[in-house]
């Protein structure tokens, strides 16, 4: 006896009649048409089954803080640090929670179920550490959450100085952190830039850590952050293992020249997470007109064989003020940024919120085969395109075999003579 039998599903990979069948927290079979006694059985009508969405870069220690203590005026990633600076004397471990824990809300009804954060390890009270550490702990049932080492005012550069910043960095991993962070474009030096990246992959390979960096976040054409960690990355054997984060500078930098790097990231088996909605807007801003995009190069890292995936990176705190954990409006903001408006580019914009990032993170069990967790979604929409398109109501949400979040399906009612009487925005 099944304890779950999803019925007549769409499957990302283009199958249609698909039945899933769980016992337990597992997934047991994925095969068309099948006939099982179940304890539960959802008819999935045609819709789109979806492992869920997973977010490979995101800042959850500032999340739902926007506004405290005062508005980005300039718009720039500069003056969202310096205002991060301001808030976090008055951080407070009982707050930190309280507004990671509703974000958590939003993602479990969003269908977003694996999220790496990044957390600020600047202040030696580590008090946002601390207050991830719980969240992780109090979430974990349905949410795996990892942790960076983010030393958001830079190893070398930071108040403290090098000693007490990467101490902080180390007791952060002592107390559970999963990966080590950085940002070397941060750092008051390139030079003082690659040194940061060699020490912080030295730490994760003595560690047997991954690592995932903010890297060459900015419109400078000749940061080159992104060649030292990839450089880094294959002199210590650490291939699969690191996470280049935003790598901006790469959409200005010249041509010739990202032709030797792809080839170089590949190697090192670097992976890359582009963060479009919070890009588009952060970069450029010293740009009158044409002004640059700011996104990495995603189709062409894509085409290299290279590991992309679109992250969240912020919501309403000091560097983005929108945002509510949907991924689809990510991938959806992606997709128009790096034109990839094929249909084989848009499938790839649905990988780079599920599958890429999943592999980014190293989750086990993540996938809708069997002997994976039965963890899925279930999309009003009947392809990933159209789930793109509409940014797709999540009907139901299943984690370990459980639906732990569902909304009605939305249609908007008609009044119209001679039409019908509603429409949900299929053609
Ligand atoms: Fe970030």
């Amino acid at each position: 006896m099944l304890d779950l039998l999803v019925q007549n599903a769409a499957l990302p990979d283009g199958r249609t009649g698909m039945s899933v069948a769980v016992r337990g927290e597992k997934i047991v079979e994925v095969c068309a048409g099948l006939q099982s006694p179940a304890h539960q059985v959802l008819d999935a009508q045609g819709y789109l089954l979806s492992p869920p969405f997973v977010d490979a870069h995101f800042h959850m220690d500032a999340t739902l803080s926007y506004g405290l203590p005062r508005v980005n005026q300039s718009g720039t990633l500069l003056e969202g640090i310096a205002l991060w600076g301001e808030l976090k004397p008055l951080l407070t471990q009982e707050a930190l929670i309280e507004r990671a824990l509703a974000y958590c809300d939003w993602a479990v009804a969003k269908g977003l179920l694996a999220i790496r954060t990044h957390v600020d390890v600047c202040d030696p009270r580590l008090l946002a550490v601390e207050a991830l550490l719980e969240v992780k702990r109090q979430v974990a049932p349905y949410i795996d959450l990892q942790l960076v080492a983010f030393p958001q005012n830079g190893v070398l550069r930071g108040a403290q100085g090098p000693q007490q910043h990467i101490n902080n960095l180390k007791r952060a991993l002592d107390m559970g952190v999963d990966v080590v962070g950085g940002i070397p474009h941060f750092e008051r030096t390139m030079a003082d830039g690659a040194i940061s990246v060699r020490l912080l992959c030295e730490l994760a390979a003595e560690r047997g850590l991954r690592v995932d960096m903010h890297c060459d976040e900015s419109d400078d054409p000749h940061s080159r952050h992104v060649e030292t960690l990839a450089f880094e990355t294959q002199r210590l054997g650490m291939h699969g293992r690191v996470t280049g984060s935003h790598l901006t500078s790469m959409h200005s930098m010249d041509n010739y020249y990202v032709s030797k790097l792809l080839p170089l990231m590949a190697e090192a088996q670097l992976q890359v997470v582009a963060n479009p909605l919070i890009n588009i807007t952060l970069q450029g801003r010293h740009d009158t007109y044409p002004k640059r995009r700011g996104m990495t190069r995603v189709p062409e890292l894509l085409a290299a064989g290279i590991n992309v995936a679109f992250g969240h990176d912020c919501v309403m705190d000091p560097w983005y003020s929108l945002g509510s954990g949907d991924m689809l409006e990510v991938a959806h903001m992606g997709l128009h940024v790096g034109q990839m408006t094929s249909q084989a580019a848009m499938r790839q914009c649905f990988d780079a919120v599920t599958v890429n990032p999943a592999r980014i993170l190293g989750l086990g069990g993540y996938g809708l085969e069997a002997g994976c967790n039965a963890d899925f979604v279930l999309l009003q929409a009947r392809d990933p395109v159209e789930a793109l398109r509409l940014r797709a109501n999540r009907l139901q949400v299943f984690r370990k075999g459980t639906c732990i979040a569902s909304a009605p399906a939305c249609a908007s009612t008609l009044r119209l003579p001679g039409r019908p009487a509603s429409t949900g925005f299929m053609a």
